[in-house]
């Protein structure tokens, strides 16, 4: 069941490279909603590995359960209903990945889970999220390697003798913004 937006595979498979999660990665979501991120990052971080997700609606943490449960990769999940933005109660930390509208406001919850040299990535609709997000995060001196970016992906129409792009793709999903931690 789907109640929220979710990140699209081309922004999805870019997030999950630059992040680094991997078996048996220890990683905070903020921002649940249906819970497809948390799917694929249950299945990355392996049966060793823990996801810490945060969603401010029980509500969705009821649906992605679920979700979760259908694929049967719920028990690599621990869902905490809090706003990411005033408490994380998670430590040593390898990646944080965020899908929140601000989350410049989390930074500072952050910090005191993240490992150093852990990573943190953020996917934002908007182009002035993205400048808030990268100001915030150059202003706290905590995060170095603050990259933006932009994926756009095209799928072709393949005929013989005549192969070219698809008339129509999506035109725009997000852009996602990486960091890596320093300290504190
Ligand atoms: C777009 S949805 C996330 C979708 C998810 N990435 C996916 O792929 O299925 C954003 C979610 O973030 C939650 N949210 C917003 N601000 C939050 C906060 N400060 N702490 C925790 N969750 C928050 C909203 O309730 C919403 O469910």
């Amino acid at each position: 069941m789907r109640v929220t937006q979710v990140i699209y595979p081309k922004d999805l498979g870019f997030i999950l490279l630059l992040s680094d999660v991997g078996p048996g990665s220890r990683v905070i979501e903020g921002g649940v909603g249906t819970g497809f991120m948390t799917a694929v990052l249950a299945k990355y971080v392996g049966g060793e590995g823990r996801v810490y997700a945060y969603e401010l609606n029980k509500d969705y943490i009821e649906i992605a359960h679920r979700n979760l449960k259908v694929v049967g990769l719920d028990s690599r999940v621990t869902f905490r209903n809090k706003d990411i933005r005033e408490e994380v109660e998670d430590s040593n930390i390898d990646s944080a990945i965020l899908d929140i509208p601000d989350p410049w406001n989390a930074l500072n919850s952050l910090i005191k889970a993240l490992r150093p040299s852990a990573t943190v990535l953020s996917f934002l609709p908007t182009i002035n999220q993205v400048e808030k997000l990268v100001v915030h995060a150059q202003a706290t001196k905590a995060f170095t390697d603050v990259k933006a970016y932009e994926i756009l992906l095209r799928e072709f129409e393949v005929k013989k003798d005549a192969v070219r792009p698809k008339s129509r793709m999506v035109g725009h999903t997000g852009y996602v913004v990486f960091m890596r931690f320093l300290k504190a």
